[in-house]
């Protein structure tokens, strides 16, 4: 599940970067790139701008009011105006053009009053979408004011398609490059949650014997493939070193405690009280198939069978029921019929009697309850009692080995019981949860997955 996510979570990031990064390189190329046209525009307009006044105040020289439909056929098609205007400001000759209004001349008259003017210098500037362009005429001084407007919103409407066309296709592009190289991501980190999948499952499992399968990459997949399984290898080989070894210590230590215990048996038939030295060579044997149980158990696979459940909480109720009424408890079995799961028969009992034996053992006065049922698609089964309970200091360390809490009930246990039910309910794909209160009882719930009766 984590896996999954960190693995969208760096997919996303890839991409992103991805995406950003040519999203950025389009902003860069867009600016630039309106930045240079503006320029080349504006050097453009100016040159027309210049020229046309030059040749305007030619023409205007030449012959003064006479000139003005050749003035007029100079600009028209071009989107641009003459104005002429004398000293006193009157204009004197104005030509007209569709896309500049008449607040130019009003500019212009405002401009020459504001202005410092080099008497034979144009002088160009901007006005409302316009570069408009102003000389004296001649040389008297204060003479006639030429001036040449221009209309550069043709221009600049260019300039705003290109920008939007540029951002539409920079769009579409970081869209689909943005797609292919998600995709190309995924595909090329789908190798590494299949081994982590593998390794998860290895791990919650505890099944040292299997191993990630090989793919035939070269790649840095393909090598920590290699290295997670020699590790795999290396460590299922030292489990089973530790459990030989264990094993091995174990017959060795139990087979003299057996021949000790049939010499004391027959002692005892000569008259003698053995029962407590036996009672400890009980006690020792529990403890050495306890450890025996708990190192083996963690890695064992439970076998698939179809188990029912019901059957085996009754057969336990039952089991338990004459040490309960002996201690005066209440023993209250709620059974469900037909209550199946897939698994080890024996584990389950095994698993199944420790709880119900620990709610026996650490309870003098109440009642126990058993419920078993499903649960949705799961089976549920809870353990209760009025017992002793767990100090919540305790109940953070209940499931680990050799841990025992000291009560006035407590039966001389080796402190394993919980672990290995835990272990294999682990193995059952199953989970354990214990409630508890310090005298006031104890509630453990076991959830197995449930199997088709
Ligand atoms: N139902 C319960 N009520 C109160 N305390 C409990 C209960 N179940 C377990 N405990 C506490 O948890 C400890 C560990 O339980 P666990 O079953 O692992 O070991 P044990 O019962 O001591 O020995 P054994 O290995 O023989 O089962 C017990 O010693 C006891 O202190
Ligand atoms: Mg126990």
């Amino acid at each position: 599940m984590s896996s999954t996510k960190s693995r969208k979570g760096l997919i996303f990031k890839l991409t992103l970067w991805m995406v950003v990064s040519i999203a950025a390189a389009f902003i860069a190329f867009i600016v630039i790139s309106v930045g240079v046209l503006y320029s080349i525009v504006n050097a453009q307009l100016d040159h027309h701008v210049e020229t046309v006044l030059n040749e305007a105040e030619v023409l205007w020289l030449k012959e003064p009011v006479g000139q003005n439909d050749l003035i007029q056929g100079l600009v028209a098609s071009r989107g641009m105006v003459v104005v002429v205007l004398a000293p006193d400001g009157e204009v004197l000759l104005k030509t007209s053009s569709p896309e500049i209004d008449s607040s130019v001349v009003h500019k212009i008259k405002e401009h020459v009053a504001t202005e410092q003017h080099d008497e034979h210098q144009s002088h160009i500037f901007t006005y409302k979408n316009m570069r408009l362009g102003v000389k004296f005429i001649g040389t008297k001084t204060p003479g006639e004011i030429i001036a040449v407007a221009y209309s550069f919103s043709p221009w600049l409407q260019a300039i705003r398609w290109y920008v939007a066309s540029m951002v539409v296709l920079a769009l579409l592009f970081i869209f689909g490059v943005g797609y292919f190289v998600h995709s190309l991501i995924r595909r090329s980190l789908m190798p590494i949650t299949d081994v982590v999948n593998t390794v998860q499952n290895i791990s919650t499992s505890g099944d040292l014997a299997r191993r990630i399968p090989l793919t035939n990459r070269q790649d840095e997949v393909g090598m920590l493939i290699g290295v997670l399984n020699d590790m795999l290898s290396r460590l299922e080989q030292s489990l089973k070193a530790q459990q030989a070894f264990l094993s091995g210590a174990a017959h060795t230590i139990k087979t003299p405690l057996a021949s000790m215990r049939t010499h004391l048996e027959n002692l005892s038939s000569n008259g003698s009280d053995f029962s407590d030295v036996t009672t400890s060579i009980d006690r020792l044997s529990k403890v050495i198939d306890d450890m025996l149980y708990a190192v083996n158990v963690s890695s064992y696979k439970p076998k698939e069978e179809k188990v029912d459940l019901s059957g085996v909480v009754k057969d336990i109720c039952e089991l338990t029921s004459t040490l309960a009424s002996a201690k005066g408890v209440k023993l209250q079995c709620k059974v469900k019929e037909g209550v199946f799961v897939k698994g080890d028969r024996n584990l389950l009992v095994r698993a199944i009697l420790n709880i119900v034996e620990n709610a026996t053992y650490y309870t003098t006065k109440g009642e126990i309850e058993i419920v078993l049922d499903y649960e949705q698609k799961n089976v549920r089964l809870e353990v209760s009692d009025t017992g002793v309970g767990m100090s919540k200091e305790f109940l953070e360390r209940a499931f680990e080995r050799f841990s025992r809490e000291e009560s006035e009930a407590n039966n001389n246990g080796t402190g394993l019981g919980l672990s290995i039910t835990r272990d294999i309910i682990k193995a059952h794909g199953g989970e354990i949860s214990i409630k508890s209160e310090k005298d006031v009882g104890t509630s453990v719930v076991i959830i197995l997955p449930g199997a088709p009766s």
